[in-house]
This record gives C-alpha cells, sequence and structure tokens, in this order.
C-alpha cells in the first residue's frame, strides 16, 4: 500500500474560470491490450460541482473512474487531485485525500447488516501502540467509537436507511442497496465522490430521492462526477458535462452547450 503523496507538489493550475479545479485530468490515455479504452482524455472537475460524463456503451466512462480513483492506472497522462499529483498513489491513498466511489453494479457487504456496512466504511484510526498504549487510549478510543456511531447514525437517516439499519444489506431490494453503497462512500465526507450509473435499476421515485441526495452533497461542498445513461437526469442535475465517444472526450460544457452541441446530437442523444 502506497503511502498518499501530498507534499512537494506545485500548486494547481487554475482553469478558465478562475477556480483551482479539485480534480484535473492531463491527456490520460489506457489501452487493455489492443483495445484503447481511453485516449488523451484531460477534464477538470471544480470544488462543490456535478460533473455529469455520458456516451455511449463502451465509451470508457467506468474506465476513467477507474483511472482516477487508482484501480487501474493510467498508460499515460496524470491525475492530480486537491493539487497533488496523485498518479502514482494506491486507490487506497487516495480514498484517504478525500475520493470515493460507487460502482456501476451496487458494491456492498451482503452478509453485514446496514450499519455494520456504513461503519466498516469509516477509517478507524486507533490501535497499533501496544498493550500500555491500548491502556491509556481506552477512554479516547470509547469516545472516537462513540462519535464513530453518531456518524453513522447520522448518515443513516440522511439517506433513509434508519428502518433497515439492522437488516443484511443482501437482502434488501436494488434501490436501498444503492443508498447503503452511497452512505458507505459519503460517512468519511469525501471531498470528490464518483458515481456510476447509481440511478441505474431505479424506479422514478428512487430516482428523484437520489437526485435530492446529490444536491445535497453538493450543497455540503462535494463535488460530484456522475456517469449516467439517463439524459434528463443528467440536463437537470449537472453544472458541467463532458461526452466521451471510444474513449475521447467529444464535448464538455453546460447542458445547454452539450445539447446544442451537433457532434454530441449525432454520436449520442440523437
Ligand atoms: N479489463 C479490461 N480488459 C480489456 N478491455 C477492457 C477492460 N475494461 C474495459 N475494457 C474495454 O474498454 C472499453 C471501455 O469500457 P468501459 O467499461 O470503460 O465503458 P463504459 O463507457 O463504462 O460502458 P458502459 O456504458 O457499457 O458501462 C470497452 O471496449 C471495454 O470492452
Ligand atoms: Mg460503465
Amino acid at each position: 500500500m502506497s503511502t498518499p503523496t501530498t507534499t512537494a507538489e506545485p500548486a494547481a493550475v487554475p482553469s478558465a474560470t478562475g477556480t483551482t479545479p479539485l480534480l484535473a485530468l492531463t491527456a490520460i490515455s489506457k489501452r487493455f491490450g489492443g483495445v484503447q479504452a481511453l485516449t488523451d482524455v484531460s477534464l477538470n472537475v471544480a470544488p462543490g460541482t456535478v460533473h455529469g460524463l455520458i456516451g455511449p456503451n463502451g465509451a470508457g466512462k467506468t474506465t476513467l473512474f477507474d483511472v482516477i480513483s487508482g484501480i487501474t492506472s493510467a498508460s499515460d497522462g496524470t491525475v492530480r487531485f486537491g493539487g497533488a499529483d496523485v498518479t502514482s498513489v494506491s486507490s487506497t491513498g487516495r480514498a484517504r485525500l478525500g475520493m470515493r466511489r460507487t460502482f456501476q453494479r451496487a458494491q456492498v457487504f451482503s452478509w453485514l447488516s446496514v450499519e455494520d456496512n456504513v461503519l466498516t466504511a469509516l477509517e478507524w484510526r486507533g490501535g497499533g501502540g501496544g498493550v500500555l498504549a491500548d491502556l491509556i487510549a481506552a477512554p479516547t478510543r470509547r469516545a472516537l467509537e462513540r462519535g464513530r456511531r453518531d456518524r453513522v447514525a447520522e448518515v443513516l437517516a440522511w439517506c433513509g436507511l434508519v428502518e433497515h439499519r439492522s437488516t443484511a444489506a443482501g437482502s434488501l431490494p436494488l434501490g436501498a442497496q444503492r443508498l447503503v453503497e452511497l452512505a458507505r462512500a459519503v460517512v468519511d465526507r469525501p471531498r470528490l465522490l464518483l458515481l456510476d450509473e447509481p440511478t441505474s435499476g431505479l424506479d422514478a421515485a428512487e430516482s428523484t430521492r437520489f437526485a435530492e441526495l446529490i444536491t445535497s452533497l453538493r450543497g455540503e461542498g462535494c463535488a460530484v462526477v456522475l456517469v449516467e445513461h439517463d439524459a434528463g437526469f443528467v440536463m437537470r442535475m449537472c453544472d458541467r458535462i463532458a461526452v466521451l465517444d471510444l474513449g475521447s472526450v467529444l464535448a464538455e460544457g453546460t447542458p445547454a452547450e452539450i445539447q446544442a452541441d451537433q457532434a454530441v446530437r449525432d454520436a449520442y442523444l440523437g
């Protein structure tokens, strides 16, 4: 496991809008053997904004999330997060820096209760100091544990999972499992949240609920990058949208600019 590298890095270059990007991708390419999944992708995400990532099946959206979150390494290019070059930082290191994600197929610990799913997502910072250190630290540790339980309860209430808190996550319907995955992702208060098709398989009411939660996260200053096939949802939710096609950025702009872009209409929106 590599250590997060946040030192000795020059400050991020401000974007054209004057805001320093929270996430800055520069010339990212990714090859899987003979498959060129991403080519020369550059993208900036400003703090506290919702950024859509759309494009046809196989365009490279999930691969880009894998590169951003450090699950896979880019063949070329750099990933900067919070002003630091994190290109060679592990996915765990990037999570510690405040980056979280959810998956196209919701991932939860199916045999654990909802509450324990969320609790295990909170990083444990105690321990490791030997028996004497443990004894001295016990009161602090109990206070920390109470704090952790309080934070989990707060997040479960926020996403409407209180009634399911003792239920095994795997026995819940998909909509609730997606909420459990979201709760796990936000419990440590990330600065950047990557959501891969969060409303896939949800009904209209569940999608609306998800939209409210994303809006509330933005209100708390969390930036969100959203992969989504529901064009209406993306247009309503996003401050900016990037369109990927065959692994390259076809267009990037506000929802109105994307809707008016002829190349995007031809390739994706129809
Ligand atoms: N591990 C892998 N090995 C080989 N090829 C891969 C791998 N992962 C992705 N690909 C290929 O990379 C390309 C982009 O796939 P990716 O899953 O990123 O697309 P996507 O935009 O997320 O598609 P979808 O909308 O269907 O989820 C596809 O051609 C895919 O087959
Ligand atoms: Mg995908």
